[in-house]
């Protein structure tokens, strides 16, 4: 799989992550919302992560305007880093935490939007032939090492079982994707 489909594939997994929480603390599950602010941590850890070794030094190289893109993105994913730390050293359920994730949240969704609008196109263009495919299993690698689920771990799971946990995972977008993108989308985990 190309590596921005992979990345991708993260985001909606973690906007579903973020839906779940808002929706816990709508109705003041304060258990529910830890848990899943445990995984927000980890995967925005994890993407932030292969994104820094791997995509970003890799697509920065081809033009100015990728590499100030990601220049922007690396701002972010700072702000990012600071939140989670933040997030976790109030205590869990106070109501600095749920303003910290509410900022955590908001300031990860403009990140992912605006990867996904503007840099991920520039970089789609630049790349030819299977330059993308082999990025993609790149970032894969990474994602093993750092002990995360990767599409493999998924792809055998047959359309009506990973129909089912994008539903439970809430991921946006669930019903236009095909077999592959279900795929990377879900966290097979749960
Ligand atoms: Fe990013
Ligand atoms: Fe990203």
């Amino acid at each position: 799989m190309d590596a921005i489909t992979l990345l991708t594939a993260d985001h909606n997994r973690v906007r579903g992550l973020f839906k779940r929480f808002q929706t816990a603390e709508e109705k003041d599950k304060t258990e529910e919302m830890a848990k899943l602010a445990e995984l927000i941590f980890e995967q925005l850890t994890v993407h932030t992560s292969i994104e820094e070794s791997t995509f970003y030094p890799a697509v920065k190289k081809q033009s100015d305007d990728i590499k100030d893109t990601v220049d922007e993105g690396l701002e972010e994913h700072m702000v990012a880093k600071r939140l989670i730390d933040e997030c976790q050293s109030v205590e869990t359920g106070s109501d600095q935490w749920k303003a910290k994730m509410k900022v955590l949240i908001e300031s990860v969704e403009h990140h992912a939007d605006e990867e996904e609008t503007e840099m991920f196109p520039k970089v789609r263009s630049a790349f030819q032939g299977d330059g993308l495919e082999r990025l993609g299993q790149a970032l894969e690698q990474e994602k093993k090492k750092l002990g995360a689920p990767v599409l493999a771990d998924a792809i055998d799971l047959t359309k009506e079982e990973l129909a089912a946990k994008a539903s439970e995972q809430e991921i946006p977008g669930r019903s236009k994707m095909d077999h592959e993108q279900l795929a990377a989308t879900v966290d097979p985990r749960f």
